[in-house]
């Protein structure tokens, strides 16, 4: 399941952190890949641990954090610190797994990564290629969206950025550990949310809805257990 989240950061936060990551230390993006992934990985990525990038990964973290679609989506217990990638002309990122544990740069122990998260920070007129392309039981998605949108989807997917050919692409990334690990639940889930605020809208509190929200929650009950 891929959702698109809108309005994650609004165009001046979005311009604010653009700024903000000018100013940040930027380094090759094969470091922090595994050996295989090093080898397909033609990017750069802000320094994890230099200033500029911690106060713009918290903007990031908080931003998402307050929207109620990446919380119904995403279902987070725990996120990886979001990090920053670009691609100039030239550079791509193979098709490629994501790890399925990290080590979160604030301590507080590896993170089982559920959910990848991806939030587009240039403009998709500003560069051509650099497409998400995600692997999904419907084949091969492209995504490229507005600046400040994010996409979700199951860190198990195989997935790839396409070689930029013109302008550059900055994107932040990062990964959550859901309340939900199975990505069929968590998709469940969320077609069961979006259905019961789609019939609040006619049928308000009615006793139906009720149940059907009751139904949701008890769902998510047993699915969080594990
Ligand atoms: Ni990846």
């Amino acid at each position: 399941m891929l959702v698109t989240i809108e309005g994650v950061l609004q165009p001046p936060a979005v311009a604010q952190l653009r700024e903000r990551l000018q100013a940040a230390h930027w380094v090759d993006g094969a470091v922090t890949a595994g050996a295989l992934a090093g080898e397909v990985k033609r990017n750069r990525q802000c320094a994890i641990d230099s200033e500029e990038a911690v106060i713009a990964a918290d903007i990031v973290e908080s931003a998402l954090r307050r929207h109620p679609e990446f919380i119904t989506a995403a279902l987070p217990r725990r996120m990886v610190r979001p990090r920053f990638n670009a691609y100039g002309i030239g550079e791509y990122y193979g098709a490629h797994v994501d790890a399925s544990i990290m080590e979160d740069t604030r301590g507080g122990g590896p993170i089982r990564t559920d959910v990848s998260v991806t939030l587009f920070l240039s403009e998709p007129e500003d560069y051509a290629g650099g497409e998400l392309e995600i692997e999904t039981g419907f084949g091969m998605q492209q995504v490229k969206l507005n600046a400040g949108d994010a996409v979700v989807y199951p860190a198990s997917s195989l997935h790839r950025v396409a070689p930029v050919t013109r302008g550059e692409r900055v994107a932040s990334f990062l990964w959550v550990e859901s309340l939900v690990s199975s990505a069929d639940q968590r998709a469940l889930l969320y077609d069961m949310d979006c259905s019961i605020r789609r019939l609040r809208q006619t049928a308000g509190n009615a006793e139906s809805v009720l149940a059907l929200s009751g139904v949701y929650h008890n769902l998510m009950r047993m699915f969080a257990a594990g």
